[in-house]
């Protein structure tokens, strides 16, 4: 048996076999930003469980929720700089290292989550994982969350001209920035954990997000009304560090891979369910309103938002959006 005692150089380990010692596991940190009981919190309980099984005693996955570790803007930077191995962004976190990825940002661009994950499935959407190799950043997989509802502290949310002049809460995304100008709003880049204060004191009115995301976070006890607009999708790809993961020992490797395969399996069944018994639970307390929309309704906002995807036609790539589109059957 040898040890493999790590000495840490700069942002790097480098192992040094010691004969005769036991080999100490390899300590595998995942941080995320949102809650255990939600589709992602799921999805990185299940993959610590499933490779600690596959991989006695060779790795330590460390789970860590809730912007605990890292939030929104020092995930990346701390993946790359080896400082955690895996991260979940929601797509739409990625337009610093890809622009392709943008695609999964334009409003009403998938009818529901099935053709999201029809379009990830594909050969356009599987290449996207690997897109961001050569800026260090590989994608092992997709995960879903769910459709976007939009929230406000408003009494009113029907029609596109409700949210004329209101501040939103957006994730960091251009395309997201250019969807609420194109509503005569007003949107502002925040990370996950600082939006329950602001839209608690009025820094913002409003926000989009998952169910899960609104029930989880309590933006339903701060907002008046949820429209079900479903304008829009979140979902997350986990990434890690392309370097740290090529320098794996291919039986880790390897155990890691099975175990992200089955962990998405896993999350990708449970994402749908989590976000209906979100919604009901919404529902029940009876805090904020949720505001059904009619065909018309919906068209409205459909319309109103579909100057975004001309303006960022050139930066995705028109044959990325026609593929994403096939994808709605
Ligand atoms: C958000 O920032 O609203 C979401 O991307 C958070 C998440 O990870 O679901």
């Amino acid at each position: 048996m040898k040890l493999f005692a790590t000495i840490a150089i700069g942002a790097f380990a480098l192992a040094i076999a010691v004969p005769g010692a036991a080999q100490a596991p390899i300590v595998v940190k995942f941080s995320h930003v949102v809650a255990d009981k939600t589709p992602k919190g799921q999805g990185a309980l299940k993959f610590k469980e499933l490779a600690e099984k596959k991989l006695p005693g060779k790795v330590d996955v460390q789970v860590f929720p809730s912007s605990q570790l890292f939030g929104d803007a020092k995930e990346l930077e701390a993946l790359l700089l080896g400082d955690v191995q895996f991260i979940a962004p929601s797509l739409s976190k990625f337009d610093r290292y890809t622009k392709k990825i943008q695609v999964f940002d334009l409003p009403f661009l998938f009818d529901d989550i099935a053709a999201v994950d029809r379009f990830q499935a594909s050969k356009e959407g599987q290449a996207l994982l690997t897109s961001m190799k050569g800026r260090g950043l590989l994608g092992l997989a997709y995960w879903h969350n769910g459709m976007k509802e939009l929230s406000t502290n408003k009494d009113k949310l029907v029609v596109p001209g409700d949210v004329k002049g209101l501040k939103f809460r957006i994730q960091a995304s251009d395309v997201l920035e250019a969807q609420f100008k194109a509503l005569d709003a007003n949107p502002q880049k925040m990370a996950f954990s600082e939006v329950y204060q602001a839209l608690q004191t009025g820094v913002v009115d409003g926000q989009e997000n998952t169910w899960s995301n609104i029930y989880s976070q309590k933006f339903f006890e701060v907002q008046k009304t949820i429209a079900e607009t479903n304008h829009g999708v979140i979902d997350y790809m986990v990434v890690t560090n392309a370097k740290w993961w090529d320098g794996l020992p291919p039986d880790v490797r390897k155990g890691l891979s099975e175990a992200m395969a089955e962990a998405t399996a896993y999350a990708n069944k449970l994402a749908s369910d989590i976000n209906e018994a979100d919604k009901k639970r919404i529902e029940d307390a009876g805090k904020a309103k949720i505001q059904k929309l009619s065909k018309a309704d919906v068209a409205a906002w459909r319309k109103a938002m579909e100057p975004v995807w001309k303006k960022f036609e050139g930066d995705i790539g028109k044959d990325l959006i026609t593929a994403a589109s096939k994808s709605n059957q």
